[in-house]
């Protein structure tokens, strides 16, 4: 039988909710142990995403809060993982610098903002003196900034957000400021268009993007083509065919500023089968199978572990995992659900399995 070996995965964009909680408004959050040990099976490590329900990750205190209720979940897996979280806080309006510097002493190195109007508050202006005063210090702390790509203007369609984001705010932001934050790591986060990606590959070696599995594998047409599919429904909305194929050619193309953030985004599924469903997409189940099975596809399988387990790290400036994971080449059916949620691909065929030590 055939069979795959890779490095641990650093999968550098996750969503793994919240803990159950006594709080009955937010047990649609609650699925921390439902989802984040299937990232924690593969993954060497993965960068944290901020936006649980109730409240975000706003400063040191909630950090070390949801660090351990991570940390508490992978002590609960048998055989127990070798796993760290990347812990990111929220970098909004409201953020200080104190509350950067004390999130860079407890070892949190990135921070993620979302602009506003996307998720909540976030971040109304990149180009403010106070924005800017943040950048520096994050550029003095050597932090990374993820940046949720889009801007949901009037007017503007949601297949434009991205590229609306780019023109408006990334690319000036980067031409202004590269020369005054030297060190400044910027991640555009989960890239959906030739746009994104040319953008990217424009800016020095500071400049990177993640890439998901799911923008490797649709368009709009999967999302609202035949009736509508709610499970595949994300942010940024997958695109046009060029643009799902620009994704794949860069996923496998070696470079190194392109590497993996799945933004597996659990919900649960009364959440995505309704009016003003919720979005994203939940791969975690099946990242490094459907991974495997795209990049072999290509007839790219050499180049999937670049992608998944070395520029990531070597862009964060981390040493490679060191553990391996096993795949074999042997068909099976993706279930119609994982407790409360639905997967990405549910009842669909993959053509290799994960092999749990
Ligand atoms: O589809 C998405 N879902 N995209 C995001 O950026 C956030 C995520 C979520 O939190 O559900
Ligand atoms: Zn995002
Ligand atoms: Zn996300």
């Amino acid at each position: 039988m055939k069979t795959l070996k890779l490095r641990r995965f650093d999968d550098l964009h996750v969503h793994f909710r919240g803990l159950k909680s006594k709080t009955p408004a937010y047990y649609e959050d609650n699925l921390m142990e439902q989802v984040a040990p299937f990232t924690m099976n593969y993954c060497g490590r993965a960068t944290i995403m901020p936006n649980p329900k109730p409240r975000h990750i706003l400063c040191v205190k909630d950090v070390k809060r949801y660090k351990s209720h991570i940390e508490m979940v992978r002590n609960s897996v048998s055989p127990q993982p070798s796993f760290d979280p990347i812990m990111t806080i929220e970098i909004s309006d409201s953020t200080t610098l104190k509350i950067i510097e004390e999130a860079h002493s407890f070892g949190v190195i990135a921070g993620k903002i979302y602009p506003t109007g996307i998720y909540g508050k976030g971040l109304s202006d990149f180009f403010s003196y106070k924005s800017w005063q943040k950048f520096g210090k994050m550029n003095d702390l050597g932090m990374i900034v993820l940046i949720h790509g889009e801007l949901d203007l009037p007017g503007v369609l949601v297949t434009n957000r991205e590229k609306i984001f780019l023109e408006n705010v990334f690319i000036p932001f980067l031409s202004r400021y590269s020369r005054s934050f030297p060190n400044l790591r910027i991640v555009l986060e989960h890239v959906s268009s030739v746009s994104g990606v040319e953008t990217v590959k424009c800016f020095g070696k500071n400049v990177a993007a993640t890439i998901t599995a799911h923008h490797l594998c649709t368009t709009l047409n999967n999302v609202v083509g035949k009736g509508t599919q709610p499970h595949n429904m994300c942010n940024p909305i997958p695109k046009d065919y060029h643009d799902m194929y620009c994704l794949q050619e860069t996923a496998m193309s070696g470079n190194p500023k392109f590497f993996l953030g799945s933004d597996s985004a659990p919900h649960i599924r009364k959440n995505k089968e309704c009016a003003h469903g919720a979005c994203g997409a939940f791969t975690a189940p099946i990242l490094p199978q459907l991974l495997a099975e795209i990049f072999e596809n290509a007839g790219k399988l050499d180049k999937l572990e670049d992608f998944t387990s070395r520029f990531g790290a070597e862009f964060y400036g981390l040493p490679l995992n060191e553990g391996k994971i096993k795949l074999v080449k042997k068909d099976w059916i993706i279930p119609e659900q994982y407790g409360d949620v639905v997967p990405f691909m549910a009842g669909q065929k993959l053509q290799w399995q994960l092999l749990l030590e």
